[in-house]
């Protein structure tokens, strides 16, 4: 098995299974059924190459984490996801960003920051600039997507593959 490895992972409702399905499935989830943990696989054409991936879309509730060592050793890269509705959300991430590099003791560990609920902007916590300016302290790129509306999601999994792969 030598499929890429994208791990998705955040706080408990911001989207990541959303996210998830709108790329493998191309639905939106309308309904909130909190994740124990779920693996998906995709083969994509991508820059001239075929290539396997295997999505694992995480738990946020802290009654599902159990499983959380493992996967953040394991994944080849991971979707930092959080909701421009809420900051907490945000800081969560920054936290795991962190645990990742320390864990994996490489620089530039293949991450993307995802803001994810670009759709709610009469509910935004969290400006394009601060994530910016977060992102670029992380030293990983930024991407605002939509779910629902399927807007960035093609290109936040793509882009986070071709970070595995130079990696
Ligand atoms: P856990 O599995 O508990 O960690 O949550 P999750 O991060 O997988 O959240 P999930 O994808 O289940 O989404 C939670 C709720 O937010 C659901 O009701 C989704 O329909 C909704 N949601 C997800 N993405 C978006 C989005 O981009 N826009 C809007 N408006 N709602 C969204
Ligand atoms: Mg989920």
């Amino acid at each position: 098995n030598n499929a890429l490895r994208l791990v998705v992972v955040g706080s408990g409702g911001v989207g990541k299974s959303a996210l998830t399905l709108q790329w493998v499935q191309q639905y939106f989830a309308i309904d909130y059924d909190p994740t124990i943990e779920d693996s998906y696989t995709k083969q994509c054409f991508l820059d001239d190459a075929m290539c396997k991936i295997e999505v694992l879309d995480t738990a946020g509730q802290d009654e599902f984490k159990t499983m959380r060592e493992q996967y953040l050793r394991t994944g080849d890269g991971f979707l930092l996801v959080f909701s421009i509705t809420s900051r907490e959300t945000l800081d969560y991430v920054v936290k795991l960003h962190r645990h990742i590099d320390r864990l994996r003791d490489r620089d530039n560990f293949p991450m993307i920051l995802i803001g994810n609920k670009c759709d709610l902007n009469d509910e935004r916590q969290i400006s394009m600039e601060e994530a910016t300016s977060v992102a670029r302290e992380l030293n990983v790129p930024y991407l605002e997507c939509s779910a629902k509306f399927r807007k960035n999601v093609d290109q936040a999994f793509l882009d986070l593959t071709r970070l595995v792969r130079k990696f």
